[in-house]
């Protein structure tokens, strides 16, 4: 077994009390927004937005909003983990021009790729739409806890909050978004007595089946 990768994955836990004294160098902070653009997508499209809650008095605003979890306003940053409501053939557009530019491959061999991409999008509806968008910013959230664990810098994944609600205060329906994730980074206080329990996981047997 790798022991980094298995020490790191042991010394994070969902922090509940963060330190709000401690704040993520900008050099932390880069390296943790350079690993959410390295996160894998379906079809590389990346149907997903990061909005990083800065101002002290929209994270009060946000906090009744995410049941009062104190993460909210005590993490040194909030990063609110979006997705499109919506892919239009515009995006799927743009998303081949940059494959195009970035690979120097000529657009016209995009075209069956791009085709492939509106029709599947076509057969589905807003809901679906949503549906698969969100799945893909799951994705940024698994890989984002490894990388902050990594660098010693704790997260806490958080679904528990009215969407709704911060869909209207963060204004990302006119924007074409629709919120799905929190994630709360900063530094856990001594005080969280979560960061001493341990780890309640299935064994490997009931997770695992070979055939
Ligand atoms: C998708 C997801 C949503 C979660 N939502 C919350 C949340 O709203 N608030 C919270 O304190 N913890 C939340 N958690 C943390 C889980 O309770 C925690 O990851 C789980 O109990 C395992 O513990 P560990 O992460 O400390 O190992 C969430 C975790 C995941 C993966």
């Amino acid at each position: 077994m790798n022991n980094k990768i298995i020490d790191d994955l042991n010394w994070r836990y969902a922090t509940k009390k963060f330190n709000p004294e401690m704040k993520i160098s900008s050099e932390d902070f880069d390296t943790i927004c350079e690993s959410l653009r390295l996160v894998p997508s379906s079809y590389g499209l990346q149907p997903v937005k990061y909005i990083v809650v800065n101002d002290k008095s929209m994270r009060e605003k946000l906090l009744p909003l995410a049941y009062n979890q104190p993460q909210i306003t005590a993490a040194s940053h909030l990063i609110v983990i979006c997705s499109y409501r919506n892919i239009s053939p515009n995006m799927v557009g743009e998303h081949l021009s940059l494959m195009s530019e970035t690979r120097n491959i000529p657009l016209e061999d995009l075209s069956k790729f791009g085709e492939n991409m509106n029709a599947s999008f076509a057969k589905l509806s807003t809901e679906e739409l949503c549906e698969w968008t969100a799945k893909q910013a799951y994705i940024s959230l698994g890989h984002i806890m490894h990388s902050c664990a990594n660098l010693r810098i704790d997260a806490t994944p958080m679904e528990g909050f009215n969407k709704k609600s911060f869909d209207e205060a963060l204004d990302l329906t006119s924007k074409n978004l629709q919120s799905v994730l929190l994630l709360a980074v900063g530094y856990r206080s001594p005080e969280d007595n979560l960061a001493r329990m341990a780890k309640v996981r299935k064994s490997t047997e009931d997770l695992f089946e070979t055939i």
